[in-house]
């Protein structure tokens, strides 16, 4: 058990921007007890300002030099707690990385989480925007969260209500922002797969693989291949993945802009909205491909904002502010940020 206190180090190597920003105080943490230990320590300090980093790959450093005290949560490991006749409880510590906790899944035969294959960053932020893609989001496995309140010095257990999950939403992200440290996540894994290929891609995907016989390992290896063909991997260009989230906007709205546009792209909510591919209005807009300085809007993927380099997080953040202006002016749709911006 350790904890590990820097002062005045450059977080460039964690976030997948690759924004060089200077963390005044940073400390990392690999168990409850050396995080409890951390807060009694320099609480006061802790208290005033601070940012719990995981994989960094959802968040946006607009300083250069951050006053808030980073706590980057490392704690490890993943154990099968227990089994009933249809699923896997699995507990898993908030500081694994994401991915390699799914081809641990897949290794296993443990079901639910292959089409969330390849999202960058750890399991301990996976509950906090509700991580999903290609049909599936976690809290379709998500049995439980313990997280540690920062002021109060206690840990807590939430239940799957209590989490209020929604679209890139919960309320760690809304209502407690800030306010607790997820240690740990217990996820509630399928002994009988539940194949879910109706998203999108994923067909056409294995079919073009030759694939027969479906599996957790095939469909994880057609999101993979469909990732890999449109998003940029942050190890070679800067990124957070989608900038924006997919907007909600009423039906009425939606068939007056389809009216106008009919090859606007959108699909229905359970609550009736229409939630609009934000990628297709930032496309149509102007701005795919476009790029001022190192910053940019991906040629492949409009909803993707990059860093081809040295652009630092106010650049970025300006660019997002323009796409904002350009797709309310022409749509009457006012984007809202997914990435966490600091
Ligand atoms: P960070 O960026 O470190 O943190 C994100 C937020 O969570 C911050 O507010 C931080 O304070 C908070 N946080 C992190 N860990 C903890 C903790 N233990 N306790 C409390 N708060 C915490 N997201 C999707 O949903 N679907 C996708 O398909 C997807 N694709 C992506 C593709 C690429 C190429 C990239 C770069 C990103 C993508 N993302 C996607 C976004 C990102 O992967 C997720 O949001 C991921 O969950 C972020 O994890 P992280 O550990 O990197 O979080
Ligand atoms: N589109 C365009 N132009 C573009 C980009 C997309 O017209 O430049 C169209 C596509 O052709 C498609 C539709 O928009 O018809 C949707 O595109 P895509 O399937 O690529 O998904 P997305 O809506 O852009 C969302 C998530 C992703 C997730 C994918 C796959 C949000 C904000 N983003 O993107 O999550 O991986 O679906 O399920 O919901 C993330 O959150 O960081 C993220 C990458």
């Amino acid at each position: 058990m350790s904890m590990q206190i820097a002062h005045n180090i450059s977080l460039k190597k964690f976030n997948s921007f690759g924004i060089d920003a200077i963390a005044r105080n940073y400390a990392s943490f690999n168990s409850v007890q050396s995080l409890t230990e951390l807060i009694e320590d320099h609480h006061a300090q802790i208290l005033q300002s601070h940012f719990i980093l995981g994989g960094g790959s959802n968040i946006l450093f607009t300083k250069p030099l951050l006053n808030e005290f980073v706590l980057k949560n490392e704690i490890k490991g993943i154990q099968l707690i227990r089994e009933d006749d249809e699923q896997f409880f699995v507990e898993v510590a908030a500081g694994e990385n994401w991915h390699q906790f799914v081809l641990h899944c897949i290794q296993n035969g443990w079901a639910g989480v292959e089409n969330l294959s390849l999202i960058p960053g750890n399991v301990g932020a996976s509950p906090i925007q509700n991580i999903g893609a290609y049909g599936v989001e976690v809290r379709d496995v998500i049995e439980s969260v313990q997280a540690y309140h920062i002021a109060e010095k206690t840990l807590h257990h939430f239940s799957f209500t209590d989490c209020a999950f929604g679209y890139r939403e919960s309320s760690f992200k809304s209502k407690w922002k800030n306010q607790f440290v997820i240690t740990k996540v217990v996820f509630r894994l399928n002994k009988k797969p539940v194949y879910k290929t109706n998203y999108g891609a994923i067909e056409n995907e294995l079919e073009k693989m030759g694939i027969t016989n479906l599996s957790i390992q095939s469909i994880s290896d057609a999101v993979i291949n469909i990732r890999s063909s449109k998003l940029p991997d942050p190890t070679v260009i800067g990124n957070a993945g989608s900038f924006f989230k997919n907007p909600a906007i009423s039906k009425e709205q939606f068939e007056a802009l389809k009216n106008q546009h009919p090859q606007i792209i959108g699909f229905q909510n359970q609550n009736g909205t229409m939630k609009v591919a934000a990628g297709w209005l930032i496309e149509k807009a102007g701005w795919k491909g476009y790029r001022l300085g190192d910053a940019g809007c991906h040629a492949l993927q409009a909803l993707v904002l990059v860093n081809y380099g040295k652009a630092n997080g106010s650049e970025i953040l300006e660019l997002s502010e323009k796409i904002i202006h350009s797709v309310q002016d022409q749509f009457g749709i006012l984007l809202e940020k997914e990435v966490n911006i600091l």
